[in-house]
């Protein structure tokens, strides 16, 4: 017997139960969408009629006619706003114009991101979490095909990412900065460019380094930008920085792992010098948490609750001899925060290294 029935009116418990329902039907609504190439059709011969659709796609008349509705509901769809024209006719709403690119090609992130999400919720839940043996993710990548894949998509969308840090901070005064895990050196390379008293320095596992050296060599800034290969769980990091930056870094790890890298992060700073951390935060972002957590369930290099509230690092940082000067949060420009921590003194405790 659930004793506690208080928490929603009558409403929100209908509500809340429907919203559950929906996640899973909205899966289902933009897997079919993609399948069908819907937003390819649109592109092609712009809006068109239900009837016009159903021929097209060779649907099952009313069962067609239902689907169209529904993807309005969810706001992949909409009816072109003309009213003298009758029947209505549909074409690309918010959420495909979001996803979708205007030839009709579904984004690299997004396509991939729902591949990955196919690939973990085909297993049988009750089975994975009673430890049924599935193929894994390995995490980090292993092969260098992983890391490319893993680099793909940070790249793709890096910029987004690199506008968020400079909103919350300048670089001003900063000559040595430390991308700890700094992916294929896209926003290493970024920083030097716009940035010229800047030195980089890309600390990354062998793969994601080779990648790095590739596209630094590239973009021409070998004399400020230098990678350093290593594995963050065993090896120290390099010393005498200003700001050490964690892009996307942690939002992987669980908080044990978190704590010993911002132990690190303390070694590798100067006296004074600052940790920059950019993650999405569980608080500001409760469906992309609950699309990654859900996610990562089956496969075991990930750990428990790898995305974080800011309370979490809020804690992490101030027992890693952090005081925090800033915490930018999610706006409607950006998924993710920016904490801006200055490396004090002493570390409360002295935490694993
Ligand atoms: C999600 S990506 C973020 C990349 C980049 N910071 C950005 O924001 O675009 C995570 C990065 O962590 C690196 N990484 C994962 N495990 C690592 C480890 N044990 N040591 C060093 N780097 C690691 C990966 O190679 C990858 O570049």
């Amino acid at each position: 017997m659930i004793a506690e029935r208080r928490d929603f009116s009558r409403a929100e418990r209908e509500d809340s139960y429907c919203r559950l329902l929906a996640g899973a039907s909205g899966w289902r609504a933009l897997e079919s969408v993609m399948e069908l190439r819907l937003p390819e059709l649109l592109t092609k011969r712009g809006p068109l009629t239900a009837d016009e659709i159903v021929v097209a796609l060779s649907l099952h008349p009313q069962r067609g006619r239902k689907w169209l509705l529904a993807l309005c509901h969810l706001g992949l769809l909409e009816e072109a706003l003309d009213p003298g024209l009758l029947p209505a006719r549909y074409r690309a709403g918010p959420m495909m114009r979001a996803f979708w690119h205007e030839d009709g090609a579904m984004g690299f992130f997004y396509r991939d991101f729902l591949r990955f999400w196919r690939t973990s919720h085909a297993f049988d839940l009750v089975q994975v979490i009673r430890g049924l043996p599935v193929p894994q993710v390995p995490y980090p990548p292993e092969s260098l095909e992983e890391a490319q894949l893993l680099e793909q998509w940070m790249r793709d969308t890096a910029s987004e990412t690199v506008e968020t840090i400079e909103r919350a901070i300048t670089f001003e005064g900063i000559e040595r900065l430390l991308d700890v895990a700094g992916g294929d050196g896209t926003m290493a390379i970024h920083y030097a460019q716009r940035y010229p008293q800047l030195h980089v320095t890309i600390f990354n596992l062998p793969n994601s380094a080779y990648l790095a050296r590739q596209n630094i060599s590239r973009a021409g800034v070998a004399d400020r930008v230098s990678v350093v290969e290593g594995d963050f769980r065993h090896d120290p990091l390099p010393q005498g920085i200003q700001l050490v930056q964690f892009s996307r870094v942690l939002a992987d790890w669980p908080e044990e792992v978190c704590q010993m890298l911002l132990t690190k992060a303390w070694q590798a700073l100067a006296p004074g010098g600052r940790v920059l951390i950019c993650e999405p935060l569980a608080d500001d972002n409760p469906d992309l948490t609950v699309a990654w957590e859900t996610i990562y369930i089956p496969y075991d290099d990930f750990g428990v609750g790898v995305y974080k509230p800011l309370a979490s690092y809020e804690r992490l940082l101030t027992q890693g001899g952090f005081k925090i000067l800033q915490v930018t949060r999610k706006d409607r420009d950006s998924t993710h925060a920016v904490i801006v921590a200055q490396r004090l003194g002493q570390r409360d405790s002295p935490g694993p290294i």
